[in-house]
């Protein structure tokens, strides 16, 4: 977080009045003539001074989205030239003499993301970008195809094609569901085809979400479905390799999500490893939830929660990095037993909680994580960390080449593993734990990996 005594500094009114000045001469070189941009660009500067002042790197991010949200779509493109406008500001703070480069290079990478963003949101792309969705007919394809096609994946802009896969007895239901999609008269979808057959499903795809896979029931682990559902993804790789584009990203959903995924990139050797994820957003939203509630706080408040290693009762929601609103989770939630006794435990078993709930297992939080995860991969994520599954490359200790989940931060379309975090004795005992199961997992499916 921002250092009250520096972050002072840095905002005193000269140092403003001097970034105002270098945005104006910067503006001229990103030709922001118009006035509505200034006048934005001024209220920013505003905006950023008080957001630094108040120590809450949010502040400026809940700033941008609000003043976008008042401009209609007219003056959208007005919205940009703002956008570019905050970006010069922001360099500009960037050189000021005593400011906290770190927390400065976190607001850069944010309006990177946000710039961007707005960017997408604002052209009016012709081409429809190609999705695919395996288990469409399933309770999580069900949850999450109409959020795609409302534009609640790739934004209010950006017109899209599915391509729904589901096994051929399901061929009647995906008739159903194309249906229902042309009856909601979504402006944004440009096609809808359906598939029982991988090669077809995944031909020259951008992204393919896979969440069609046998689900687990009650007192069963994911693990229990290794061998049943690793047959499903070695096919589906052999597909992907064949037909999608090789920039596909990729997200396995199916459980056990990290093997599966291993299982996948391993048949696919035409597409680069880090287009392949696993879900481990689901768990990183758990968290977040468990630790507003217990703090008092809202989701925003909350930073760099990590959840690492397999999406399976093994996982490592760690908080031990985890801020609110700047401060140590661990200072702010008074209870030095709540992380080991609760925290860890909610987390590692709200799935089976779920399905022992529910009947089923979870399926609409899980779209609306699959939709979190692709928009943090896509769009960024500002700075802030996330939790993927992602093919390790030996990052702290694990056996390289096994999909393994980190907390990332992503910008411009790419995820990075954030190194250099301090791991102490207890935590580093969970790393191992979880990645000792991957391994297992792996040995019990080598057959399947090529
Ligand atoms: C979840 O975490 O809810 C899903 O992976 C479903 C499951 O089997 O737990």
């Amino acid at each position: 977080m921002l250092c009250g005594r520096t972050t002072r500094r840095v905002c005193s009114g000269s140092n403003v009045t001097k970034a105002k000045w270098r945005y104006k001469k910067n503006a001229r070189s990103v030709s922001t003539t118009d006035s509505l941009a200034e006048k934005l660009t001024e209220e920013f500067a505003i905006n950023l001074k008080r957001h630094l002042e108040e120590n809450r790197y949010t502040n400026a991010d809940k700033a941008f989205k609000l003043i976008l949200e008042k401009l209609d779509a007219d003056t959208r493109v007005d919205a940009l030239q703002y956008f570019r406008g905050i970006h010069a500001v922001t360099e500009a703070f960037t050189d000021v003499p005593g400011a906290n480069k770190h927390e400065n290079q976190r607001i850069l990478a944010a309006l990177n993301d946000i710039l961007s963003q707005a960017h997408s949101e604002c052209s009016t792309a012709s081409e429809p970008v190609k999705i695919a969705v395996t288990g469409a007919c399933g309770n999580i394809g069900y949850a999450l195809i109409f959020r795609i096609a409302s534009g609640q994946l790739l934004g209010p802009n950006i017109p899209v094609q599915l391509h729904l896969h589901d096994v051929p007895a399901a061929e009647q239901a995906l008739l159903g569901i194309s249906m229902e999609l042309e009856d909601c008269a979504f402006p944004l979808l440009r096609g809808v085809k359906t598939f029982t057959n991988p090669e077809s499903a995944f031909e020259d795809v951008d992204y393919a979400l896979l969440a069609g896979s046998k689900p687990r029931g009650k007192s069963m682990e994911r693990k229990d479905l290794l061998r049943g559902n690793a047959t499903i993804f070695l096919e589906q790789g052999k597909a992907l390799n064949k037909s999608a584009k090789k920039s596909v990203k990729i997200l396995v959903v199916g459980n056990p999500a990290n093997t599966n995924c291993l299982v996948l990139k391993s048949n696919a050797p035409n597409i680069p490893s880090k287009n392949f994820t696993c879900m481990t957003r689901l768990d990183h939203n758990r968290a977040l939830y468990q630790i507003a509630k217990k703090a008092q706080v809202n989701i925003h408040d909350i930073q760099n929660m990590a959840v690492w290693g397999n999406h399976s009762s093994t996982q490592y929601p760690n908080i031990n990095h985890v801020l609110i609103n700047g401060t140590p989770a661990t200072e702010v939630i008074k209870d030095p037993d709540w992380a080991v006794k609760e925290f860890i435990p909610t987390i590692q078993q709200r799935g089976a909680s779920i399905i022992l709930a529910r009947g089923a297992s979870s399926a609409a939080s899980a779209a609306s994580a699959i939709i979190d995860h692709m928009r943090s991969w896509v769009y960024g994520t500002r700075g802030e960390w996330t939790s993927m599954g992602v093919i390790s490359n030996g990052e702290y200790g694990v056996t390289p080449g096994i999909c393994y989940s980190y907390p990332v931060v992503a910008s411009g379309g790419q995820y990075e593993i954030v190194k250099d975090l301090q791991i102490d004795p207890f935590s580093a005992e969970c790393l191992e734990k979880t990645h000792k199961e991957l391994l297992e997992e792996r040995d019990a499916i080598a057959d399947l990996l090529s």
